[in-house]
């Protein structure tokens, strides 16, 4: 269970977000349950605004199409894509208190139990798979009627967006490459979910599946704009380098120009959003740990002051795995009919997939921690939420200098102005300025505006920046234009 008592051992990260109302453990009046948290309002806030990015990102910026399909499906499915059989993490469990444990870096068959120091031994292979039965018991029935009304929460979305492969490339008039998107809830039944938002039960993933004709896989079409791009990269096997996208190409080392592509911009997502180049890394999965389906897999690694290097997206060449699977299964024709560039005969090709794949609320905890300052200012200490403007999750806090009638009446007009501008403005009258403006810092407000006596003279108002903590005099006509420019 996580009680609030364990969650107080996560840190000042998670401490904050809790006591701020970005989030906490969920169920909490009853106790609580491992591996599930709730957002609230300001947590809600900031994940919105990193999944827009994400769309504006590749819905907009690589012309990819949201579709939103189903987050139970029937065991057809999953029994098709192999999750059934291979979805399994190996697990320990303690003889003393009966504990199961996850096999990872951090924990092995030598290690003692976490919980009360027991004994480790091996339990094999546990599926993470969380079933349901959708309908009711018809009493006898047939194997496929079974299966139909066995259910199971998706693990990943990527599965809804392999069984309408014929829609999908229907609508695109038959055409590779086909990018698609999908932002939702995934589940896994994780043995032993812990740090907070990095291994949960419940999580919100945010998935592209670019099918490309697999004879193209070497000649991406945007390839010449990120190819000078230099990465850390840690192979799979051997040691770690710094190499340009070309050179890991052309040596083999990332399997292919799609894949390579996928890998960088996901590189320029997470810094687009915030989160700095040097606490990125770029790690190859060994052979042992690939997916069932993947052919090549990087993760995209945040290096955290707390938890290490730690995975927070994962890009994978899938190959025609899915689509041949669910063809097999299905027996519905996933393959399209296409030419390619100086080869004028069409043929009929299953498309390979490159997939790269967020996990939006580990984004969202590196995110927290890699903004989070603490800083000394005069004899005071302030800590700070230095969140880019368009993922703050609150764009001004409007307050009246004085606890007077006139100056929170102007202030909340101020308010109703910049909402009605569309700026996410929320008015602050509780407390001493500095105590506001503390609040405000910490949870990443980036600008602080002030009424003041002058201002219902003048019709000028006081904003102080979050970073620079400067302050400057803009007329009210002229917030929206001043935050804007900035
Ligand atoms: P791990 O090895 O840490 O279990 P994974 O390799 O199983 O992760 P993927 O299957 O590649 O993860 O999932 C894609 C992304 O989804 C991950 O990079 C991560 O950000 C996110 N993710 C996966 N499992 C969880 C989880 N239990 N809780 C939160 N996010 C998760
Ligand atoms: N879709 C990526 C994964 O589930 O691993």
């Amino acid at each position: 269970m996580a009680s609030a008592k364990e969650d107080r051992k996560e840190g000042e990260v998670v401490e904050l977000a809790r006591r701020r109302g970005f989030l906490w453990p969920a169920f909490e009046i009853y106790g609580g349950a491992a591996g599930f948290y709730d957002y609230g309002p300001l947590g809600a806030l900031l994940k919105r605004h990193i999944e827009t990015e994400w769309r504006r990102f590749y819905g907009i910026g690589e012309g990819f199409y949201e579709i939103e399909a189903t987050t139970i499906a029937p065991k057809d499915v999953f029994e098709a894509s192999g999750h059934l059989k291979s979805f399994a993490d190996l697990a320990v469990v303690c003889k003393s208190c009966k504990s199961f444990f996850r096999v990872d870096d951090e924990l092995n068959i030598n290690k003692k139990c976490p919980g009360c120091g027991g004994e480790l031994v091996e339990a094999g292979e546990l599926n993470l798979m969380f079933q349901t039965r959708i309908g009711v018991s018809k009493g006898e029935s047939t194997e496929r009627d079974q299966n139909k009304s066995e259910g199971y929460l998706r693990p990943e979305t990527a599965q809804g967006i392999f069984i309408n492969f014929q829609r999908l490339i229907r609508f695109n008039r038959d055409k590779l490459p086909l990018g698609i998107i999908q932002v939702g809830k995934a589940y896994r039944n994780e043995i032993s979910p812990r740090k907070s938002l990095i291994r949960l039960r419940e999580f919100t993933m945010a998935e592209a599946e670019v099918f490309v004709d697999p004879r193209e896989k070497n000649r991406h079409p945007k390839f010449e704009t990120v190819k000078d791009r230099v990465m850390k990269l840690v192979p799979g096997e051997g040691a770690e380098v710094e190499k340009s996208l070309e050179e890991a190409v052309s040596s083999g080392l990332i399997a292919n120009e799609y894949l390579g592509y996928h890998v960088v911009k996901v590189g320029e997502f997470l810094e687009r959003i915030g989160i700095p180049k040097d606490r990125l890394q770029f790690r190859q999965h060994r052979k042992d740990e690939m997916a069932h389906y993947a052919r090549d897999c990087w993760d995209i690694e945040f290096l955290s002051d707390r938890y290490g290097w730690m995975e927070i997206v994962g890009v994978a060449d899938r190959g025609d795995y899915d689509l041949s699977v669910h063809a097999a299964f299905s027996k519905a024709d996933m393959s399209v009919r296409t030419e390619v560039e100086g080869d004028a005969a069409a043929e009929k090709v299953v498309p390979h997939v490159i997939e790269p794949s967020f996990g939006i609320d580990r984004i969202f905890y590196a995110l927290l921690e890699s903004s989070l300052y603490n800083e000394q200012v005069g004899k005071e200490k302030r800590k700070v939420l230095r969140f880019k403007s368009e993922i703050a999750p609150i764009k001004a806090a409007v307050f009246p200098l004085l606890n007077r009638d006139v100056l929170k009446g102007k202030a909340k007009e101020v308010v109703q102005i910049l909402r009605d501008e569309s700026v996410f403005a929320e008015y602050d009258g509780s407390g001493s300025i500095g105590r506001r403006y503390r609040r405000q810092d910490e949870i990443g407000t980036p600008y602080c505006i002030t009424i003041d006596y002058e201002t219902l003279e003048d019709g000028a108002v006081t904003i102080r920046e979050r970073d620079t903590m400067k302050q400057v005099r803009v007329p009210v006509a002229d917030i929206k234009g001043f935050i804007a420019e900035k």
